[in-house]
Formats: C-alpha cells, sequence, structure tokens
C-alpha cells in the first residue's frame, strides 16, 4: 500500500500546481444545488486530471468523483477510487484558502488508502490502516484519546444553528465549536488532535479519505442516522475519539 501511495502522490502534486496556477486567474463559477454549492472550472479540471492519471495506470478500477456525471457508482465491489478534486469550494472562490484535494481508495467497500492534501500549506496527509498516518514525508503520532468535555468539536453551520442530529447539544458538551466549512480540514483536525470531533452531514467523497485515515489510528465514525454508511448517499456523519464518540451516543443517541 505504501508503493502504491508513493506513485500516487506525485499526481496530487500536479494537481495542487494545477490549483495554484488558477488561483488569482478569472475562472468559470457555477451554481449546484444551491447559491452556495459552487463548481468552478478548476474543480472539473482536478477531477478529469486524477481519473486520466488513475485509469491510464489502473485501467480496471473504478471512480466515484464529485464533479461531471461521475458521482453515481451502482456496485463498490473491487477497486474504487474516490475523489473530491476540491473540498471547500466555496472558501476557494471565496477565501483562496481552507480547502484541499481528496482521493481515497476503497476495495470491496473497506477503506485502504487516503490523502487529504492542504494545498495552500503544502500539507498531504496520506496513509491508511496497514501503513499508518503521515504528513509530507513525516510519520503523523496517534492523537490522545479525549473526553467530550476536554476539546473542540467540528461542526457544520446548518447542523449547528437548527440542532439536527443534536450538532448544537453535543457541541455544547465540548469546550467549544469550530466550523472550518471544509470537511478534510476538520478530517486532519482530527488527526492531528487539534479537534476532538467533527458533526456534518456527508457525501462519500467528503469522507472517505478522511475516514481511510481514521481507520489507521482506529478512531471511531459512522452516520447518526442509524443507519450504516453507505458509499452511494449522504448521510449525516460524526467521527471524534473513542470515549468522546461513546459518550455522544450514550448522551445522545440512546
Ligand atoms: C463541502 C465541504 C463542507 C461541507 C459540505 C461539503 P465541497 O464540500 O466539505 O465543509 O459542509 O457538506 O459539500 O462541495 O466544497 O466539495
Ligand atoms: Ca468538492
Ligand atoms: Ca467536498
Amino acid at each position: 500500500m505504501k508503493q502504491l501511495a508513493k506513485e500516487i502522490i506525485p499526481w496530487l502534486h500536479e494537481a495542487r500546481q494545477m490549483i495554484l496556477e488558477n488561483l488569482n486567474r478569472p475562472m468559470n463559477v457555477e451554481t449546484k444545488s444551491a447559491a452556495n454549492d459552487l463548481v468552478t472550472s478548476v474543480d472539473k479540471n482536478v477531477q478529469q486530471f486524477l481519473i486520466s492519471r488513475l485509469l491510464e495506470k489502473f485501467p480496471e478500477d473504478k471512480i466515484l468523483g464529485e464533479e461531471e456525471g461521475m458521482n453515481q457508482l451502482a456496485d463498490f465491489s473491487g477497486r474504487v477510487w474516490v475523489i473530491d478534486p476540491i473540498d471547500g469550494t466555496l472558501n476557494f472562490v471565496l477565501q483562496k484558502e481552507n480547502f484541499c484535494i481528496m482521493l481515497a481508495l476503497y476495495i470491496d467497500g473497506k477503506s485502504q488508502l487516503g490523502f487529504i492534501f492542504d494545498v495552500m500549506k503544502n500539507e498531504l496527509y496520506w496513509g491508511g490502516a496497514t501503513i499508518g498516518v503521515f504528513c509530507n514525508e513525516n510519520p503523523l503520532p496517534k492523537p490522545k484519546d479525549q473526553t467530550l468535555d476536554s476539546g473542540l468539536m467540528g461542526t457544520n453551520a446548518f447542523l449547528y444553528g437548527k440542532n439536527k442530529y443534536h450538532a448544537k447539544d453535543i457541541g455544547n458538551a465540548t469546550m467549544g465549536v469550530r466550523m472550518i466549512g471544509c470537511a478534510g480540514l476538520e478530517m486532519i483536525a482530527i488527526l492531528k488532535g487539534t479537534e476532538l470531533g467533527y458533526l456534518s452531514n456527508l457525501q462519500p467523497w467528503d469522507y472517505a479519505p478522511g475516514c481511510a485515515l481514521l481507520d489507521a489510528f482506529a478512531i471511531p465514525y459512522g452516520s447518526m442516522d442509524g443507519e450504516k454508511l453507505d458509499l452511494s448517499r449522504r448521510q449525516p456523519f460524526l467521527a471524534a475519539q473513542p470515549t468522546a464518540y461513546q459518550e455522544i451516543q450514550e448522551k445522545f443517541f440512546k
């Protein structure tokens, strides 16, 4: 798996360069499901670039990607690459920071590899259950387990505002909530131990790369609708340090 990851990493650096070159150029921005759900020409080009590289090298593999007719897959058996070309597109357009490139490999529905590239910090978090987690070349230490009242919770503004899935109640049981607007960066925060958990409503490409890395540290995650996480649809999503995760289940979902 490490060898495979090392074949993929140069492509992610190329994708990062594509984004940096276009950051301050005029780009085509379109809305999708809502005024704050954007896609740019850069998202589309990065996805197309990664698909071409992957299929050139692994023509038999399947692809699930957020943009341009790639966002549905009927069969998740075998090798499936999951692509979010720019996670945090709204931040990309409005802030020009706080976004990332994400890629995951699943085999028969099980996580194998995850990549989350914080483009502006030039930090690539990558790894998987069998190889551990790295930030660029350096192994990342496993963050310490935490109780719910001992740290910060990443969350989604809409869920928090409406207290959906007890998002506000859960946030209020922590030392504070943070809302970055980029699922990948919230996952990085859990991996580094700067947030104890993250709660949102996510598509598979928003969570799959992060979950592959959480699996390396045995950090639990799941859906809050009582269903199993399912790579074919959006679901309410929670990940947290083991003790905090258990506290959340016991206090809010029993
Ligand atoms: C979005 C971000 C955001 C999350 C949304 C996602 P996108 O991804 O990860 O943090 O709250 O649900 O859709 O659309 O910018 O790739
Ligand atoms: Ca995206
Ligand atoms: Ca996303």
